[in-house]
């Protein structure tokens, strides 16, 4: 990872993001979306959303890749990357945006993609401003 330039690592984040939205169970929304977090060992980790016919059941794409990190040993995201179609910005919904609270920083940049490249890069703290996470229950 070291070796490669910022453009090259979110490009290579984006390949991946996008062959986890291709993998998206969506039959309710049609809305298909992929995400890839990256862990502080520079490995990336992509999840999909998995919609359920009981409609709250369905999960993001970044709670997917989220516990695909977990489950690797991780603990810590430094990069982020979330693909989905439309004029719209598909940026974290609220609830991601708390998840990723948990195990990124303020100053951890989100790119906000389409499938035909990046639109758009924020911090987790431009999207959680004042958010309340792990150092509120630490003292
Ligand atoms: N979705 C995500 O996967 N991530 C987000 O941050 C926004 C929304 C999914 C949930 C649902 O399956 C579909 O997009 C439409 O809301």
């Amino acid at each position: 990872m070291a070796d490669l330039s910022p453009e090259a690592r979110a490009a290579e984040m984006l390949e991946l993001a996008r062959a986890a939205m291709a993998r998206a169970y969506a039959p309710y929304s049609r809305f298909a979306v992929g995400a890839v977090v990256r862990g502080e060992s520079g490995a990336l980790y992509a999840g999909c959303n998995v919609e359920n016919a009981a409609f709250p059941l369905g999960c993001c794409a970044e709670a997917s890749a989220i516990s695909t990190l977990i489950m690797a040993g991780e603990r810590r995201i430094i990069e982020v990357l979330v693909v989905g179609k439309g004029p719209a910005l598909v940026s974290p919904c609220g609830g991601c945006r708390q998840r990723l609270c948990e195990f990124a920083d303020d100053a951890t940049p989100v790119h906000i993609c389409d499938p035909d490249g990046m639109r758009r890069t924020v911090t987790l703290g431009e999207l959680l401003p004042l958010s309340f996470g792990p150092a509120n229950l630490s003292a």
